[in-house]
């Protein structure tokens, strides 16, 4: 057993196929006989279908079929059940609960009208082009000032009540009272979705860019009312998701339906613009945020009033209020969440959902909060931490926020931070420093996993989670290796298949959390097995007990006898030892799980041209133990980046004439590019969290996310003075003279 191979950093074992084009993404599959679908899109935003024309384009070339509200197949609802942690290897879930050509009202931009299907993709595209859609247009709400018009927002639950909120912030000595506002956010992961169907026998096989083939499985099983049996879900490899590949979107079930119709697979590739408005988003956020201190800068009372919008439709609650409660200690707390209605596809879970936005409010309002106290905004946060979780009375299973705080201070440079505004120069640029918390749910839910020692001398583990870009087929390797002693050269891991053992949703960052202890299991079990076939007669151990022979270095020793797993398996004529696990969750009665961090930033403004750059970020994230420092660093870089986007680029505007998406192209919407990236110094503080699993690790995906805009935006206040409670802090809001743009 080699101690070392967890928490090492080898490179990914599926990156090979990768950098030479071999891996295989859904859109790379062509079983044979297949054809191709192309959506015809809604060109309104709000009204009904009035005229569906197919004539010319049901003659253009190749066409075989188009499918609409007339003749689509008969589809069903998923369970009106909640999808649950605990329920996550069998639940199903759709964020937009309207089918695809369930009826003729037109709710948002983008949604699907018709579904031409032809021998190429182009004839297919030529005749979507050619369907003529008559619509009669509806009242549109553009966003979320619009849609306030419609009245009061409905309650979006998940709110949180302690102490007198309003009474403490009354007498309190420091008071903020500010509103923050995000704008929409695309998911747009670089693999765009798409979506390979075909039956075979009254079976349906899908390729899917997909971050769950087990939910997704579930969910085509319940909307074709099939037995699960019958529906297998493959994504071996996926180019991404960051939430946008969570739960199925309607392009998928079309997908399905067109080749159930013509007997034939059938391909559907998402479009780009339509990544903007059949496959979620981030809906936009309004935060009112309501902190008072005492006179020696202790926190006394915290109020966060969230409002997101969602689609007409849908309740999808962005939960911004959900880290609020516990990450600061404040004995007087309220959370609410409210919800309105908006004509945008619906929203759904991005990249850390709820904290991300959320945290951008909290962590600037906290900077803001400290400079009135005339406190370093370190110092605010320092005495403010919350010895345990406040909200659910519980310890934490472990928080090194504090040292997170003071090793990012310190590798930062900190403490060169001059507090007065505009104070530190380089030249004719103005230098800002400013940091914030980030933190995030360490979760654990079920999982299952099979492992086989092959008589070959491989192991190969089965398990029907799937990696979607963040390295899950690498720690699970070093997981198996770690307990066989096998190099990882001689491991092999197959996920992305729905009829692998069931394993959770690639989301929430609990995949390494959840998966690593049910491949553990199963490989002891494996090996308990050999040793069985080890101790039996002819098994080359005849004179051992199965328990008193030992595993080391891929190999079976009693002290006498020496032998590879293979070696045993052969002597036998046994094909492979199996072993299977299922593995449960984390006890949530006991501890409060976390993940915690601290990120600090340095901007550079050059007011004689406008031009502001994140030149530096320094973070230090307590995510347990690292399993692989390679992909978890990684993950916090890649994290970092995104939350720049949202910090300076990314926001998808709607026309408040007609609800139109503006932007709904990689031209318009802004994304980071290269030139934009800082100096990036990721520490991983690598404190086991035993409490959640046996190897410590929480996850790694989201926490980076988290805080980082507040950063930028505290750091952008104390180069420039001006305060961006709008995101994102584009250029105009900063030049002199220019009013802030406020919602
Ligand atoms: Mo994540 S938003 O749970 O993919």
């Amino acid at each position: 057993m080699s101690e070392s191979i967890m928490g090492a950093s080898p490179r990914r074992i599926d990156g090979r196929l990768k950098v030479t084009g071999r891996a295989q993404y859904a859109a790379d599959q062509h079983p044979k006989d297949m054809v191709f679908a192309y959506g015809v899109y809604s060109t309104i935003a709000s009204g009904s279908i009035k005229l569906l024309d197919i004539e010319v384009a049901r003659r253009s070339t190749g066409v075989i079929e188009i499918l609409h509200h007339g003749n689509f197949p008969q589809a069903f609802h998923t369970a009106p059940v909640p999808f649950s942690l605990a329920g996550v290897l069998t639940g199903s879930r759709t964020d937009e609960k309207r089918l695809p050509f369930e009826d003729e009202v037109i709710r948002y931009a983008g949604q699907f009208v018709a579904l031409v299907i032809a021998d190429t993709f182009e004839h297919a595209r030529e005749a979507a082009y050619k369907v003529k859609v008559g619509y009669a247009g509806g009242a549109s709400f553009a966003n979320l000032k619009q849609g306030l018009k419609q009245g009061a927002p409905a309650d979006g639950g998940q709110g949180h009540k302690r102490g007198n909120p309003a009474k403490a912030f009354d007498d309190g000595v420091q008071t903020v009272d500010a509103t923050y506002t995000t704008p929409v956010e695309t998911h747009n992961p670089m693999e765009m979705h798409a979506t390979v169907a075909l039956w075979e026998n009254g079976k349906l096989v899908v390729y899917e860019s997909t971050q769950s083939v087990v939910v997704h499985r579930n969910t085509l099983a319940q909307i074709f009312g099939l037995p699960t049996e019958h529906v297998e879900v493959r994504a071996p490899f996926i180019g991404s998701g960051f939430g946008g590949k969570l739960w199925i979107w309607p392009h998928s079930v079309a997908a399905c339906a067109a080749a159930k119709v013509v007997g034939r697979p059938v391909q559907l590739i998402v479009p780009r613009a339509q990544m903007f408005t059949t496959v979620g988003h981030r809906p936009e956020t309004q935060q009112r945020m309501r902190l008072a201190a005492d006179a020696k800068g202790k926190l006394v009372s915290l109020r966060h009033e969230s409002l997101n919008t969602t689609g007409f439709g849908d309740q999808y609650v962005e939960n911004c209020g959900s880290m609020s409660a516990s990450l600061y200690s404040c004995a007087n707390v309220e959370i609410t969440h409210g919800i309105v209605q908006v004509n945008r596809g619906a929203p759904t879970s991005m990249r850390a959902p709820g904290a991300a936005p959320g945290l951008f409010a909290l962590e600037s309002a906290i900077d803001e909060l400290a400079e009135k106290c005339r406190m370093d905004p370190l110092a605010f946060r320092q005495l403010n931490w919350a010895e345990q979780n406040e909200q659910e009375k519980l310890p934490w299973s472990g928080n090194h926020l504090r040292e997170a705080l003071a090793q990012g201070a310190e590798r930062f440079g900190w403490v060169k931070r001059t507090p007065e505004i505009g104070s530190m120069r380089d030249g004719h640029e103005v230098i800002g420093y400013g940091m914030a918390q980030c933190n995030w749910d360490a979760l654990r839910t079920p999982a299952e996993a099979r492992v086989s020692l092959k008589s070959d001398g491989r192991a190969v583990v089965y398990c029907g989670a799937q990696d979607i870009g963040t390295g899950t087929y690498t720690v699970i390797a070093q997981c198996v290796s770690d307990i066989t002693g096998l190099p990882l050269d001689r491991i092999e891991v197959e996920l992305g298949n729905s009829s692998y053992p069931p394993a959770p949703v690639s989301g929430g960052s609990w995949v390494t959390a959840s998966v690593l202890p049910a491949v553990a299991e199963a490989t002891r079990a494996a090996l308990t097995q050999l040793k069985s076939f080890a101790a039996s007669a002819d098994g080359g151990f005849a004179t051992s007990k199965a328990d008193a022979i030992k595993v080391s270095n891929g190999r079976l020793e009693d002290g006498s006898t020496s032998l590879g797993f293979a070696d045993v398996l052969n002597r036998l004529k046994i094909a492979s030892a199996e072993g299977n696990a299922h593995t449960g969750m984390a006890d949530t009665a006991k501890h409060a799980f976390s993940s915690f961090g601290a990120h600090f930033v340095e901007v550079r403004w050059d007011p004689g041209i406008s031009r502001l750059r994140v030149s530096r970020v320094v973070s230090a994230i307590d995510v347990g133990k690292i399993i692989n420092a390679k992909t978890a660093r990684n993950q916090v870089e890649g994290a970092i980046v995104m939350a720049i986007g949202m910090a300076l680029f990314e926001s998808a505007d709607y026309d408040e004439r007609n609800a139109m998406p503006v932007n709904n192209n990689y031209a318009e919407y802004m994304v980071p590019v290269h030139a934009d990236q800082p100096d990036i110094d990721v520490i991983l503080l690598d404190y086991p969290d035993y409490n959640l699993n046996e190897f410590g690790a929480r996850g790694v995906g989201e926490i980076g996310v988290t805080g980082l805009a507040a950063a930028v935006a505290n750091a952008v206040y104390h180069a420039t003075g001006k305060r961006v409670r709008d995101l994102p802090i584009s250029l105009e809001k900063l030049m002199d003279g220019v009013p802030i743009i406020s919602v």
